[in-house]
């Protein structure tokens, strides 16, 4: 049931604060250290690998792309994160040092499945990242880490999303202090961000009524919307870009703000809306030179930035907030207004929100 909300899609977007809760401390033990009890990798395999890919689709595959930073960052192994239907069929590299992590909500993508069959025939070690116990994904790898996040219905992905966010986040500090590729001080602090995620998650969330009453109107007669970020933000705006595509039907795209100057920027003109996420500090004052770049050529520029960085809005029309946070975990909350724009732009559109256009749940088709 809906439990009293609208659609499905919202209930889910509610559901993240527990979602994430439930991910984060199934794994925290009475140290408050990470056990991955389901991940059987001793510190000899872990040793051994020299190599990660990450292979998923859709929403699962932007999962992907935030987890190939948080695993370069701490674990100091090269990750390269590929979209299953791609990776299949390009010879990629493959040997008994290679670890492949698939990403699937459902557990049952055939892309994914069979991305996973090709990479285990060539002597990789599979780990899967799936929120459904028993899947076929689950079922066919050598260690499985179960997304808490509960039934997902509605067939825009969001709960899935974050608590895959915070599955990579535990891989990749559990890989690295295994690894010694962390100290212990940086361990535990990070823990204890992660711990306050929920909370944070919550708090990002207030800006509903924002974003409902005062931003969606500008995008809901858009023929096409422009999502720019950089580095962990650049994901972001994919995962932004997709959300918005599929159940309000507008044509978005995400771009590099790096690359704006290599084409793209021909694009703007008076009036087109651009989301700007702004949420890496350390890429912040790049950000907002990009966002009067194209406010100059006549975007309407909506940003997303983190609750200190006022200055953005001297290259803004409209500003949503999110909490402060550390550049590396911000994903987990620059995501929710990201999810909440598309669904009330599709709600004032009028489209099936849980149910868009040509689309089903889980794609068990090639
Ligand atoms: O079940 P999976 O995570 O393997 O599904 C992958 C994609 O089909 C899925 O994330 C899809 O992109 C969503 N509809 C996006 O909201």
């Amino acid at each position: 049931s809906k439990a009293g909300y609208d659609h499905f899609m919202l209930k889910e977007i509610y559901e993240q604060p527990s979602g994430v809760k439930e991910t984060l401390i199934r794994r925290l033990n009475s140290d408050g250290e990470i056990q991955l009890d389901d991940i059987k990798m001793t510190k000899e395999d872990l040793d051994k690998i020299n190599r990660v890919y990450i292979v998923a689709c859709g929403t699962a595959y932007h999962a992907g792309l935030v987890g190939k930073f948080a695993i370069e960052k701490f674990a100091h192994i090269p990750v390269i994160t590929d979209i299953a239907s791609e990776f299949r069929y390009r010879d990629p590299f493959i040997d008994d040092k290679t670890l492949l992590i698939l990403v699937s909500q459902s557990g049952e993508t055939a892309d994914t499945l069979a991305s996973l069959r090709y990479a285990k025939e060539k002597g990789a070690r599979i780990l899967s990242v799936t929120n459904v116990v028993g899947s076929s994904i689950a079922r066919e790898s050598d260690d499985v880490f179960y997304t808490w996040a509960g039934p997902e219905i509605s067939v825009a992905s969001t709960k899935a999303y974050t608590t895959q966010l915070v599955s990579f986040y535990m891989i990749a500090l559990d890989f690295a202090i295994r690894k010694g590729t962390i100290s212990r001080e940086y361990y535990n602090e990070m823990i204890e961000k992660l711990k306050d995620m929920p909370e944070l998650v919550s708090k990002a969330l207030e800006q509903e009524t924002h974003i409902k009453e005062d931003v969606a109107k500008e995008l809901k007669n858009a023929t096409s919307a422009f999502y720019l970020g950089r580095g962990l933000d650049y994901n972001l705006a994919m995962e932004g870009a997709l959300k918005i595509k599929e159940i309000s039907y507008i044509h978005a795209e995400a771009f590099a703000a790096g690359e704006l100057k290599h084409g793209t920027i021909a694009l703007i003109e008076e009036g087109t809306p651009v989301i700007a996420i702004a949420t890496q500090e350390e890429l912040f004052e790049k950000m907002v030179s990009n966002m009067q770049e194209v406010k100059a050529r006549g975007a309407y520029v909506i940003a997303v930035a983190q609750e200190h960085n006022k200055e953005v809005e001297k290259a803004a029309d409209k500003v949503i907030y999110i909490p402060n946070v550390d550049d590396i975990l911000s994903s987990i909350l620059t995501v929710l207004p990201l999810q909440l724009l598309s669904y009330y732009v599709a709600v004032q559109r009028g489209c099936d929100v849980d149910k868009p256009r040509n689309l089903a749940k889980s794609v068990t088709v090639e």
